[in-house]
């Protein structure tokens, strides 16, 4: 079996941290959300991978190049981001007749899809597809099931849900598969939907199975869905501390990288500090990730990511925050005293 994982896309609801990065390279506890999907795809034994690559190919190639994986990783050029079912269109060569797993680049579970591909080889049949019971099924694609607990139809954000089983970014599909992308047309939003395909499969009377994630599952395509991504992964961490620590309380679970220097400070877990950070005189906080070569100065974060290179001084209480690469943030220590911002296009502040 061959892997599929889709790694482009515009991400635009992560903007602004989308304009200088790939969304499936942000991290959640210190790791880029594509490595998880590459990683389940490594356990399940599938050492022949595609990634599909867009916007920002050079970045995706560059990360995912600088970790040795053990399996054969191609990158595939999506020239524009025209829909999942594009995707798989774009690598019908490198698909050649196999079957595959579809993972989507910014979805993270926490069992993998071990059972799920032993399931697939077991039923054997045209497509297996991933749900989890949901609370508000509104918001997602949802699956009918029929009394053997094979797909009836699939619905894109229905107003009446017929389940509360929402379609998980990971997919089966024998090779079949093609022709169905290749019979459907673009959707309302101009892209090539997968739903249409699986739902294509489904009205020629090929065989399209349910698989359940039991598990949590989170799709990190929005700022809080990243945030709560870094909470569910923190949650499964083991401590491990590699930095110095001078003078600090450090408290639960917390992973202390390489070279990072913990100063006259409370750190309380489930955290993660990067690699080569200085945190002096501050309270980092439960749930938050502090990327590598991080400084955080006379200050409070909790529930928090930040992300490599950023300088954080005397800025009171972070919370619940998403920030980016190189940041700083500091108290102004001059008059006219205020706050001075120079931020990015689509970026939130709350004061
Ligand atoms: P989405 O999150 O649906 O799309 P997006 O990345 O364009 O995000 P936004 O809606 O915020 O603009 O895509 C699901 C996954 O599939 C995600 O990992 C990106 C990837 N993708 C592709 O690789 N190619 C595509 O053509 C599309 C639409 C998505």
């Amino acid at each position: 079996m061959k892997a599929l994982i889709l790694s482009g896309g515009h991400g635009t609801r992560l903007r602004p941290l989308t304009y200088s990065q790939q969304k499936q390279l942000i991290p959640v506890a210190n790791k880029p959300v594509l490595f998880y999907a590459i990683e389940d795809v490594v356990e399940a034994g599938i050492r022949d991978i595609g990634i599909i690559v867009g916007p920002n190919k050079e970045q995706v190639v560059e990360t995912v190049s600088s970790v040795e994986w053990d399996a054969e990783i191609e990158f595939i050029y999506q020239g524009e981001p025209r829909g999942l079912a594009h995707a798989i269109l774009v690598a019908e060569d490198f698909l050649d007749d196999e079957e595959f797993v579809m993972y989507l680049g910014d979805n993270i579970l926490k069992d993998g899809i071990v059972d799920h591909a032993e399931k697939f080889k077991k039923l054997n049949p045209d497509s297996l597809i991933l749900l989890t019971e949901v609370e508000n099924p509104q918001q997602f694609g949802v699956a009918e099931l029929d009394e053997n607990g094979r797909i009836k139809k699939l619905v894109e954000k229905p107003r009446i849900p017929p389940s509360s089983y929402a379609l998980v970014g990971i997919y089966f599909f024998k090779q079949v598969i093609i022709e169905a992308c290749k019979s459907i047309k673009p959707s309302w939003r101009n892209e090539l939907e997968i739903t249409d395909a699986i739902q294509w499969l489904i009205d020629n009377g090929y065989n399209v199975e349910a698989s359940i994630v039991k598990g949590w599952w989170k799709d990190t395509g929005k700022p809080e869905d990243i945030l709560e991504a870094n909470r569910l992964v923190l949650d499964g961490i083991q401590p491990e501390g590699k930095g110095k620590v001078e003078n600090s309380r450090v408290i639960g679970r917390v992973v202390i990288e390489e070279g990072a220097l913990i100063k006259d400070s409370i750190v309380k877990g489930p955290c993660i500090i990067g690699r080569n950070c200085r945190i002096v005189n501050s309270y980092i906080g439960p749930y938050t990730s502090v990327g590598n070569g991080c400084e955080i100065e006379g200050t409070e974060v909790e529930d928090s990511v930040i992300m490599d290179g950023s300088k954080i001084v005397n800025a009171g209480r972070v919370i619940e925050s998403l920030i980016g690469r190189n940041v700083r943030i500091q108290e102004c220590g001059f008059k006219p005293r205020g706050h001075r911002f120079v931020v990015g296009d689509n970026s939130d502040i709350v004061l």
